[in-house]
């Protein structure tokens, strides 16, 4: 994967969405990489002048999740109650993470509907799996708002079909949210349904280890990793283009992804799932949605294998709000 070097460049004088760099400028600091062609052993070196985390004024109360990258932990405040997550890398993840960093700390100036970003600090305590015991450990952990619920994943693997209205809410919320991240030039790259919380009402889309800066209009274009040779996270869910062309994710290939995981939710049926041997496998999967006659039409055109006929976030927002409306009518 390509780095580069991390630069800021203002963002344009009319850009609508104001971007406090200051944030940015911080993890500017603390990611100065060579120029020189990426080398991740490098990388390991990387002093991040991170704040220590006072663990006299927080501990860690559950287990959230573990990604590939990283285990995530819920953490609340000893004085104020206040509650976090906590996502904890290891010293050779640290490219990644400084990745996802920048990612969010734009994203949260400009989408507040996402999980915000809250800093990436040092600790020199991690938490042990299976106990409530921390062990001496330095890592570094990015600090983000709580969301509160399982992963989407908890409800595809149910098997129960979700009602419309709640099919099209969640849509709905999600478009809304990858609308926002396109606005600003960012393509999130892993959506899954591993990387969307949902506790029932609220649908998050969370994890932006992958994300990274698309075309012209993306803000901030030096400081995130292009997305030119960036395949994406998880296989299950990559687009064609990006499987045929080894790697260039894009608006359109989200869309593609977000397809994928509203389809698997919606017909309930994982039995195709979690080869991680296949290669494109989402076709035959597509086939079989475009087959179905139940599965609504604005999943089907977020699959179309030309991504050129692939509508946008915002493009779909104001069909499925419609879609919405009059089910929600019908109901009563
Ligand atoms: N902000 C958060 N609030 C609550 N749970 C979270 C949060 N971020 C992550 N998680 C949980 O932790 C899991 C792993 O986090 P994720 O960011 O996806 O890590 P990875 O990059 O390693 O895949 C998620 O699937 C989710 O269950
Ligand atoms: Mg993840």
């Amino acid at each position: 994967m390509e780095q580069q070097l991390a630069t800021v460049i203002a963002p344009s004088e009319d850009s609508k969405r104001a971007i406090n760099l200051s944030d940015i400028i911080e993890l500017e600091q603390i990611s100065k990489r060579t120029k020189s062609e990426h080398d991740s052993s490098k990388d390991v070196n990387v002093m991040l002048e991170a704040k220590p985390f006072d663990w006299d004024k927080w501990y860690v109360n559950k287990f959230l999740g573990k990604g590939a990258f990283g285990s995530v932990w819920k953490i609340t405040n000893r004085e104020t109650a206040q509650v976090m997550a906590m996502k904890f890398f290891p010293q050779s993840f640290i490219p990644y993470m400084e990745k996802e960093a920048m990612t969010m700390a734009v994203l949260s100036q400009s989408c507040p509907e996402l999980v915000q970003y809250k800093g990436i600090y040092k600790t020199h305590y991690t938490p042990v799996p299976g106990t409530d015991q921390m062990e001496r450990e330095d890592n570094y952990a990015l600090l983000m708002e709580w969301v509160p619920g399982p992963d989407l994943y908890q409800q595809v693997k149910s098997n129960i079909q979700p009602d419309l209205i709640t099919f099209y809410n969640v849509s709905l919320q999600l478009l809304h949210q990858l609308a926002c991240i396109h606005s600003v030039g960012v393509v999130h790259g892993d959506l899954s349904s591993r990387n969307i919380i949902y506790d029932g009402k609220i649908a998050k889309l969370i994890d932006y280890g992958f994300g990274c800066a698309y075309g012209k209009q993306a803000i901030n274009m030096d400081i995130y990793v292009n997305c030119v040779f960036n395949e994406g996270g998880t296989p299950l869910y990559r687009a064609p283009e990006v499987w045929e062309q080894k790697g260039t994710v894009s608006p359109a290939s989200d869309i593609f992804s977000l397809g994928m995981v509203l389809a698997e939710w919606f017909l309930a049926n994982i039995n195709w799932f979690w080869s991680s041997t296949a290669t494109f496998p989402s076709e035959k999967f597509v086939q079989h949605v475009e087959l179905n006659k139940k599965i609504p039409n604005y999943v089907k055109t977020m699959l179309s294998l030309n991504p050129a006929d692939r509508p946008t976030a915002a493009q779909l927002i104001p069909t499925v709000r419609r879609l919405f409306n009059s089910a929600f009518h019908n109901q009563r």
